[in-house]
């Protein structure tokens, strides 16, 4: 995507270092972090100066490539598993994140030349993450009828992955077609990531939209204002069952409940066949500070963290909810559009 007339990747390698756009400034600032190291890049990862989906996929491959490229010829594969436990250990949800550590690691054990072969896989985990989203943009875009009011919830744009996004992406391919949109952006509490960064995405790609507080939704499907909910996805489960963003789940409910078709966007590299059904997915707990603090611009121009609860008071702090398969009309892959059931998702596989 472009960003004052470059076209950015929101995560990439050169040489030894990762580079990421950091999230955790945007949109008040446009700024380029520079990970010298695996350690740095796995912090990134914790922190979230790089999340979502896709972009902590490609930040773990890259990561990945980070610890083979730095291990010492004796212990070489001691030290490489004890990076891919750091790695993992970073983020516990999203399953791009362990897809793209076990490529870049098997790559690696398979080859005489581990690095090189590290470099390469981790290059295409990226590379393949950019296709698959930009072809789920062209099948999505078929579901968006003109004038169409789109709903999503969190950030699955070009932020969340190497480039496109999901749930975004048929949003961006609908506009480039000439059909009119609207978006309602849900401000998805507690980081806000539907306020910060979709909405940052929409306006700098000229898309309508409108950042609604997240318990709005419900009410304006109920009113008849939004013909479609589009999602990401952070782990699917083998019989549909898909772990998003907190707060995705109700929206699911009331979009079965007022008739609103229901649509996660998600590339195969996202769905967890190990994983049996909703039980099995981990759900990651977050700091409560994320719930008591607010990171905003003041209007002196200074970024500042406030308290925004009352003093004193705990928070829980669960970053994702899992919306069962029932919820769900339809899963939009690169490969298709998928039922979300058992057999069409084993089919996918080509089981
Ligand atoms: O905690 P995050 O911001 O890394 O959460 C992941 C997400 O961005 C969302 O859950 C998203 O809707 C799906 S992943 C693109």
């Amino acid at each position: 995507m472009r960003v004052k007339q470059n076209h950015y990747r929101t995560v990439w390698m050169d040489r030894q270092s990762v580079f990421m756009i950091d999230q955790n400034l945007l949109p008040f600032q446009f700024e380029i972090f520079e990970s010298k190291t695996y350690k740095e890049s796995c912090a990134a990862i914790r922190n979230m100066t790089v999340r979502g989906a896709g972009a902590i996929g490609a930040a773990a491959a890259f990561s990945m490539a980070q610890v083979i490229l730095s291990a010492p010829e004796q212990n070489f594969w001691a030290y490489a598993e004890e990076g891919r436990k750091e790695i993992e250990n970073t983020r516990p949800t999203a399953q791009n994140l362990f897809y793209a550590v076990d490529r870049v690691l098997g790559a690696a054990r398979k080859s005489q030349v581990p690095k090189k072969a590290a470099l390469e896989e981790a290059q295409s985990v990226a590379d393949e993450d950019v296709r698959s989203c930009q072809a789920i943009g062209e099948t999505g875009a078929t579901l968006i009828k003109d004038n169409a009011r789109i709903q999503t919830h969190c950030n699955a744009g070009w932020l969340a992955f190497v480039d496109y996004g999901t749930a975004l992406s048929p949003i961006y391919a609908a506009a480039k077609a000439g059909k009119k949109v609207f978006v309602y952006v849900d401000e998805t509490r507690p980081r806000s990531q539907g306020a910060r960064l979709t909405a940052w995405e929409l306006y700098h790609q000229d898309i309508p939209h409108a950042i609604v507080p997240d318990n709005a939704g419900a009410y304006l499907m109920s009113i008849g204002k939004v013909d479609l909910m589009i999602v990401g996805a952070d782990r699917i489960a083998a019989n549909g069952d898909t772990a998003n963003k907190i707060g995705t789940l109700e929206k699911a409910i009331a979009a079965k409940e007022f008739g609103v078709p229901f649509y996660v966007a998600a590339p195969r590299s996202t769905f967890d066949l190990n994983c049996n059904d909703k039980d099995g997915i981990p759900i990651e707990q977050r700091d409560e500070e994320e719930v008591l603090y607010q990171i905003g611009l003041t209007q002196s121009g200074k970024i500042e963290k406030v308290l925004v609860a009352s003093p004193g008071s705990k928070a829980v702090n669960p970053a994702f909810d899992v919306t069962p398969a029932k919820y769900i009309t339809g899963i939009i892959t690169e490969k298709g559009i998928v039922t979300p059931s058992r057999a069409s998702i084993a089919r996918l596989f080509g089981r």
